[in-house]
C-alpha cells in the first residue's frame, strides 16, 4: 500500500467516525425507538391491574407516553427559560430537535387513529349524518358516534374542515385526555393512602354501587374534587383580554395575556378554610353555598374542558375498582412535590403502598 491510499483510508475512516458522532443520538433514538416500539399502543388498564394482584412487574412505559412526557418537559422548559423562548433558532438546539421528533411520533399517532375510523366509515358506507340514523349499537341502542367521527362525517357532508383542523383537534382531546385523568388517579390514591378514614368510606361507597358508576357516587365524586382541588391536573390556563376587564380595584388592560393559577386559587381560604387540608366534606355541605368559580379545575364558561363528564367517569370507574381491589397505605414522611408542567406532575413520584384485599 503506497502513502496516498494509507491517506485516503485514513481520512475515509475518520469521515466515517464523524458521521458516526454526528448522527449518535439519532442512532440511540432509533434503538430506543425499537425497544419501545414492541410495547405499542401499551397494556390496558385492566391488564396493568391484572399483572399488578398477580405481582408481576408492569411493562415500560409505551412510547407514545414516553415522548408525550418529554414534549411536555421540554415545552415548559423552553417557557420558563428566558434564552429558550427568545432564541429564534431552538429548532436548531437539542431540546427544539428532541421537541420536533416526538412531535412526529404524536402527529403519526393521531393521523393513524383518523386514518383508521376513516376507514371504519368508509367500510360502513357512512357519508353523511343521515346515514346514521338507523344503526344500532350491540345491544340494540342507537348507535352513538364519537366526536372523531362527527368530525369525519362533518367533512364528508362538506363542512369547511381541513385534515389539519381535524387532527388539531383529535390531538387536543387525545393528549388532554389521558394525563389529565392520569394524573388526578395518582394523586387521589397518594391523598387516600394518607387519610384512611376517607379511604374507608369511599371503599364501602364503591362497594355497595359497584358496577353502578354511571350514577351518583357522592362520596366518591367529593375525593375527586377535593383531590382536583389541592393538585388540578391543569395547574394554569390563559386568557386574552378583549376589553378593559374590572377585576376589583385592579383594571385588567385589553390585549393583555392573563394566566389563571388553579393550584394558587383553590388554595384560598376565604373559599376553603385550613386550604391544605384534604376534606371530601368541603364538597358535600348542601348547607354552605359554594362560590360558583372558587373550584375551577375544570375550568368555566364557553371554553371549559368539553370531556368534563367523561373525565369524572373515567375517575370514578378506575378509583371505584382500584378501591374495591386493594388498599393504599401511606408511605412515612412522603409528600409529592408537585409540578405545574403543562399536567401537573409529581416531581418526586407517588409513593404509597398497596395491600391486595384478596377479592
Ligand atoms: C381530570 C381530568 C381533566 C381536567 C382536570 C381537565 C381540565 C381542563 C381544563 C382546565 C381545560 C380548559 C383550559 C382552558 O380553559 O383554556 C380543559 C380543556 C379541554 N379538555 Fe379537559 N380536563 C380533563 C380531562 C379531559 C378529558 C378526559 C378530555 C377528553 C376526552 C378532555 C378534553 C378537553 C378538551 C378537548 C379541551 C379544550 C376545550 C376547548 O378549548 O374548547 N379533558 N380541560
Amino acid at each position: 500500500m503506497d502513502l496516498l491510499t494509507i491517506n485516503s483510508l485514513s481520512l475515509m475512516g475518520l469521515a466515517v467516525l464523524g458521521l458516526f458522532l454526528r448522527y449518535l443520538t439519532t442512532i440511540l433514538e432509533f434503538i430506543r425507538l425499537i425497544k419501545w416500539s414492541s410495547t405499542v399502543p401499551g397494556p390496558s388498564i385492566g391488564e396493568l391491574m391484572e399483572n399488578a394482584k398477580k405481582g408481576r412487574k408492569c411493562c415500560q412505559a409505551p412510547l407514545l407516553v414516553y415522548k408525550f412526557l418529554r414534549i411536555c418537559h421540554i415545552l415548559h422548559t423552553k417557557a420558563f427559560s428566558f434564552w429558550q423562548r427568545t432564541n429564534p433558532f431552538f429548532k436548531y438546539t437539542e431540546p427544539g430537535r428532541e421537541r420536533d421528533a416526538c412531535l412526529r411520533i404524536l402527529h403519526d399517532e393521531t393521523n393513524r387513529v383518523i386514518k383508521l375510523r376513516r376507514k371504519m366509515l368508509e367500510d360502513a358506507k357512512i357519508q353523511k349524518m343521515a346515514d346514521t340514523e338507523n344503526l344500532l349499537d350491540n345491544i340494540g341502542k342507537k348507535k352513538r358516534f364519537a366526536f372523531l367521527d362527527m368530525l369525519l362525517i362533518s367533512q364528508m357532508e362538506g363542512v369547511d374542515l381541513t385534515d389539519r383542523e381535524i387532527r388539531e383537534e383529535v390531538d387536543t382531546f387525545m393528549f388532554e385526555g389521558h394525563d389529565t385523568t392520569s394524573s388526578a388517579i395518582g394523586f387521589a390514591i397518594y391523598l387516600l393512602s394518607q387519610h384512611p378514614e376517607v379511604q374507608q368510606e369511599a371503599y364501602e361507597e364503591c362497594m355497595i354501587l359497584e358496577g353502578n358508576e354511571k350514577e351518583n357516587m357522592p362520596y366518591l365524586e367529593a375525593v375527586i374534587k377535593e383531590t382536583l382541588r389541592l393538585y388540578p391536573s391543569v395547574p394554569t390556563y390563559a386568557r386574552y383580554i378583549t376589553e378593559d376587564l374590572q377585576v376589583g380595584k385592579l383594571t385588567l388592560p385589553k390585549g393583555s395575556n392573563i394566566s389563571i393559577m388553579t393550584y394558587l386559587t383553590q388554595r384560598d381560604e376565604r373559599y376553603f378554610p385550613e386550604p391544605e387540608k384534604f376534606d371530601p366534606q368541603r364538597f358535600l355541605q348542601k348547607d354552605k353555598e359554594q362560590h360558583p368559580f372558587s373550584f375551577v379545575a375544570f375550568s368555566a364558561g364557553p371554553r371549559n374542558c368539553i370531556g368534563q363528564k367523561f373525565a369524572m367517569l373515567e375517575l370514578k370507574c378506575s378509583l371505584s375498582y382500584l378501591l374495591r381491589n386493594f388498599e393504599f397505605l401511606p408511605v412515612k414522611d412522603f409528600k409529592p412535590n408537585a409540578l405545574p408542567e403543562l399536567v401537573t406532575k409529581s416531581g418526586n413520584g407517588i409513593k404509597i403502598r398497596i395491600k391486595s384485599r384478596g377479592n
